[in-house]
Order: C-alpha cells, then sequence, then structure tokens
C-alpha cells in the first residue's frame, strides 16, 4: 500500500475503538482517532479485507478527547479509549449496544437504563498477562498485547489492575529475569480476591530448587498466594504458602462469601458486579411461589443472590469444577433452596430443563451467546421474565430478535454496564417479558 500522508474528517467509533474514515470510496480504520475530528494520517496496509491508517496528528480535535492517563496508551492493547471523556465512553457503548440491537436484532427496548458504572481506575481483579523473552527489548517482558499485533508491551504498572496487581509487575519483571526458566515462562495469571491476592505462574520446563526458592521468597515479601501451572488447569499447584487461605468475595447486601479459585472465572470489576447483580435481582422481581433457572451460572454469582432472596433456584453450568463451587458456596453460606447441574448448555440435553417448572429466567452466557437456550429452552419452558446478562452486544442482538420476533416477547428494558472502563468491551443486560404475563 502506498504510504503517503493524507487529512480527513473521523465520523465514527469502530466496535473496537479506531476511529472510521471514508475516503476516495474506502473505509479506513484509524486507532487514536475520534468521531468529528479532522486528522492527518497515514494508510499504511490493509488488513483482513479493512484499510488501516496510522494517526500522525490531530489537527481539530474533538471536545471530548483527554489526555491519556498511562504512559502505555497507544502501545498496549489493553485499552483503545483512554482518550475519550469516560462519559463519552459510556454513550459510545451505549449507541453501539442499541445499533446492534436495531441493526442485527430488529429490535429497541422500551427503555433504555442509566448505563452501570463505577470507578475509572484499578477495577481489574481479574487479567492474564503475557511473558516474554525478547533480548532485543531488554530480557523478560511482562503485559498485555500490543495494540494491532500479537507482541507483548512491558508494562511496569497498569492503571486498570486493581493497584495490589498492578504493584506485582515490576518485582514480577525482575524475580522471572532471575530464573533459570525465564525463557519457559509463557503466561501469568492474576486474581485478587477481598482477603488476598494470587498469582498463577506458567512454566513449560519444571523449575528447579534455586528457582523454586526465588519465587518463594519473592510470595512471601509481596504477601501473594504463587501458584504453579506445569500444564493443564488440573495442574495448578500452590507454591506458597502450601495451604493457601480461598480466595473470596463479598457481597454484603446479600450477605455473601463467594469463594474462587485464581484460574475460576469471576467477573472482573468487582463494585460493577454488585450494582449488576443488584439490577439483575430487581428485575427478577422474586417472590414466592416464583421458581428461577440461573443459566451459564459459574460458580453461582447471580444464583446464591437469587437463593438468598427466598425463592428455589437452580443454576446450570458447564464446567465442572465451577458446579462444584456453586455447590460448595451454598453450603458455605447455609443456602439450601438452590440446587446446580452440570450440563453443557449447546447439547441436546437443555432439553432434559424444560421438564420443571421455571417462571423466570437469568442468562450470562459467553460471546457467542445463547442460541441453542432460546431454541429449543425457551419455547418449552416458556419463562414470564428474562433477565438477560451479555458480554457481546451482536449476540445479544440476535438472541433479542428470537425472543422478541420469534416469540412474542416484549423487550422491557436495556442498558450498558460499564465493567471495562477504556477498554471498547461492552457488557449489558436485556430484560423481557412474556405477552402471557
Ligand atoms: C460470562 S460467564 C458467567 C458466569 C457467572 N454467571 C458469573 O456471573 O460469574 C459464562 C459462563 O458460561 C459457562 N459456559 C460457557 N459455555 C457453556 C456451555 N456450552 N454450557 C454450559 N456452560 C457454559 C462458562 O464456563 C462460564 O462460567
Amino acid at each position: 500500500m502506498e504510504n503517503k500522508k493524507r487529512e480527513a474528517f473521523v465520523d465514527d467509533l469502530s466496535h473496537d475503538g479506531r476511529g472510521v474514515l471514508r475516503l476516495d470510496g474506502k473505509v479506513y480504520f484509524v486507532p487514536g482517532a475520534l468521531p468529528g475530528e479532522k486528522i492527518e494520517f497515514e494508510p499504511f496496509r490493509k488488513r483482513r479485507g479493512q484499510f488501516v491508517g496510522r494517526l500522525l496528528s490531530v489537527l481539530s480535535a474533538s471536545p471530548h478527547r483527554v489526555q491519556p492517563a498511562c504512559e502505555y496508551f497507544g502501545t498496549c492493547g489493553g485499552c483503545t479509549l483512554q482518550h475519550l471523556a469516560p462519559n463519552q465512553q459510556l454513550a459510545y457503548k451505549e449507541k453501539t449496544l442499541l445499533g446492534n440491537l436495531s441493526r442485527i436484532g430488529r429490535v429497541e427496548p422500551e427503555n433504555l437504563l442509566p448505563a452501570l458504572s463505577g470507578e475509572n481506575w484499578h477495577y481489574r481483579r481479574k487479567a492474564r498477562p503475557g511473558v516474554k523473552y525478547v533480548p532485543k527489548k531488554g530480557g523478560v517482558l511482562v503485559g498485555f498485547r500490543e495494540l494491532g499485533n500479537s507482541y507483548l508491551t512491558s508494562l511496569r504498572q497498569c492503571k486498570t489492575l486493581e493497584q495490589r496487581l498492578s504493584d506485582l509487575l515490576d518485582p514480577l519483571h525482575q524475580v522471572i529475569a532471575q530464573t533459570s526458566g525465564f525463557q519457559q515462562v509463557p503466561q501469568l495469571e492474576f486474581a485478587a480476591g477481598d482477603n488476598a491476592i494470587a498469582v498463577v505462574l506458567r512454566h513449560l520446563q519444571p523449575l528447579n530448587s534455586k528457582d523454586l526458592d526465588l519465587l518463594t521468597k519473592f510470595a512471601q515479601h509481596h504477601q501473594v498466594q504463587l501458584f504453579l501451572q506445569s500444564g493443564g488447569l488440573d495442574t495448578i499447584n500452590p507454591l506458597w504458602p502450601e495451604d493457601p487461605i480461598p480466595l473470596n468475595y463479598l457481597l454484603p447486601d446479600f450477605d455473601l462469601s463467594i469463594e474462587f479459585s485464581p484460574s475460576d472465572f469471576i467477573q472482573v470489576n468487582g463494585t460493577i458486579n454488585q450494582s449488576l447483580i443488584q439490577q439483575a435481582i430487581d428485575f427478577l422481581d422474586l417472590k414466592a411461589p416464583d421458581s428461577v433457572l440461573d443459566l451459564f451460572c459459574g460458580l453461582g454469582n447471580f444464583t446464591l443472590p437469587v437463593a438468598r432472596s427466598g425463592v428455589p433456584v437452580t443454576g446450570v453450568e458447564g464446567e465442572h469444577r465451577l458446579v462444584k463451587k456453586g455447590r460448595a458456596n451454598a453450603a458455605k453460606n447455609n443456602l439450601d433452596n438452590v440446587k446446580f447441574i452440570e450440563m453443557n448448555l449447546a447439547g441436546e440435553s437443555i432439553l432434559e430443563l424444560g421438564s420443571s417448572n421455571y417462571n423466570k429466567l437469568l442468562l450470562d452466557p459467553p460471546r457467542s451467546g445463547a442460541d441453542e437456550v432460546l431454541k429449543h429452552l425457551v419455547p418449552k419452558i416458556r419463562p414470564q421474565k428474562i433477565v438477560y446478562v451479555s458480554c457481546n452486544p451482536a449476540t445479544l442482538a440476535r438472541d433479542a430478535e428470537t425472543l422478541v420476533h420469534g416469540y412474542g416477547y416484549r423487550f422491557t428494558h436495556a442498558g450498558a454496564i460499564d465493567m471495562f472502563p477504556h477498554t471498547a468491551h461492552i457488557e449489558s443486560m436485556g430484560v423481557f417479558e412474556s405477552g402471557d404475563v
């Protein structure tokens, strides 16, 4: 592609937070550019059928442009929206959500919920930084992937990670570089509970006793639970302490303490998670003789608060270890009106769930959405109310179309949830009511 400077006005933001502009019949995606801006850019490559441009300068800035707070902005692929004022990030997320609903699903919610938002910085309690040995860049790198490629940005701190986790980045660079196996460590997993923090260090070759000693001292000094992982998830074992206390997070509004292991799925943003649960419970409007089905329930993040509200609830989840955690968490919190079922919700077996009378349904599927559940289970149980928590507006839109145009549900509410400030990830909630109510 010919590289030369061009000037143009930016029309829009793409779903991943890049500026979108049209010039000479082509659509260009320019990271760092904002709608309404006049920019100078360099068209520099065509990637997967898209023309990508490099921002050279902003000739007339958007009133919503702010100074990015992080020194790695523009290089690290972790955050792509730091240059946009936080209230405008939320406006962009709402617009993208509604745009997906209308374009993909041909649906419009009757009410737009105020976006759920919280702290903009140091909110991430889970992360999976990569590790790589790159002699040209000074040795061991620890960080997230760069924007638009698979190289690692070497981070000494991260303003989205919980402070306790961010503080470990620099010392981890140093300790990993001192081990004999430093070229064989591809990844770390960070998890922050309310009671303790943990790091899982993945290693491709056995570590020697000197390495283990170094890592143990690191863990003791930083008071972090350190786990080693030599293979799959079942090879995760504690190095220090030998018998760590289980990590937990508290849900004080429901008098719950939820235990988890460092590699378990938990919602990334603890504060937003509490608001999200409260909003879901409010919409479920629980009262006797309700019976709730919570699909894709993980370790019971919504299931247990529903149970605490006093109505019977069944949580369904595909991961065996999460189902076990859900049951253990129910017992620890003295809840006996909850049942967990292990099941693949993309398979035929979901029809088994149709033999019980659930009148309210909560769904929190992965990015691929809940196609099978909607196709096979919803027509069978026809719940009065469906609260759908989504991490992908495109699949929420597709599923909303099925509910509204396929089964005649009312789409009463939708709203964005700012689970991941400064990133283009959009979490959202949709609420549906059966016309039969
Ligand atoms: C977005 S997470 C939500 C977990 C939980 N609701 C929470 O708030 O912590 C999605 C969950 O769906 C589970 N899952 C993904 N695909 C599945 C499938 N085909 N069948 C059953 N569960 C599945 C994952 O293991 C994960 O726990």
